[in-house]
């Protein structure tokens, strides 16, 4: 599968360290920022933001955010329509968030998890599938839910 990557400076490290690991899992990573960990001037809505976009264009087919605490990046990249983001800390949460919620993309607390939680949870993440059915009943209220408050801008 092909996975886009966003952190801020919290986690570059993070992030470096999950690419290599994905990829020995076979995947492909793209990786959309930040690159500078000591970039402490960055803003953690541009990540998430380039990452939604990313998925939403159909260049990359899920991603992965990592902040802080995984959550600033995780609501900017909400506010994308089709993204759903889950701020995830352990591996269950991680697997039923694809299972059930049809989650694009894991996101990550740098400075919550350690690196080899971390590995766990995207392994968890990654080897989900959605299963469907009265999940998808309710995946798709909640896409009502956004169309109903979107704003579509005209062409
Ligand atoms: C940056 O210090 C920090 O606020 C950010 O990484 C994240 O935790 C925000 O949700």
């Amino acid at each position: 599968m092909k996975i886009g990557f966003g952190c801020d400076h919290a986690g570059v490290e993070l992030k470096l360290a999950l690419m290599e690991f994905l990829k020995e899992m076979g995947h492909e990573c793209v990786d959309y920022g930040n690159y500078d960990p000591n970039d402490r001037a960055d803003d953690y809505p541009e990540f998430g933001r380039k990452v939604g976009e990313a998925i939403m264009r159909g260049e990359v087919e899920k991603g992965v955010l990592i902040c802080g605490t995984g959550v600033g990046i995780s609501l900017a990249a909400n506010k994308i329509p089709g993204i759903r983001a889950c701020v995830c800390s352990e591996p269950y949460s991680a697997r039923l968030s694809v299972q059930h919620n049809n989650a694009n993309i894991i996101s990550l607390g740098a400075r919550v998890v350690g690196r080899e939680l971390a590995k766990d949870i995207v392994a968890a993440f990654f080897n989900a599938e959605f299963e469907g059915e009265r999940h998808a009943r309710r995946v798709q209220m909640i896409t009502d839910i956004e169309e109903t408050y979107s704003i579509h801008p005209k062409d």
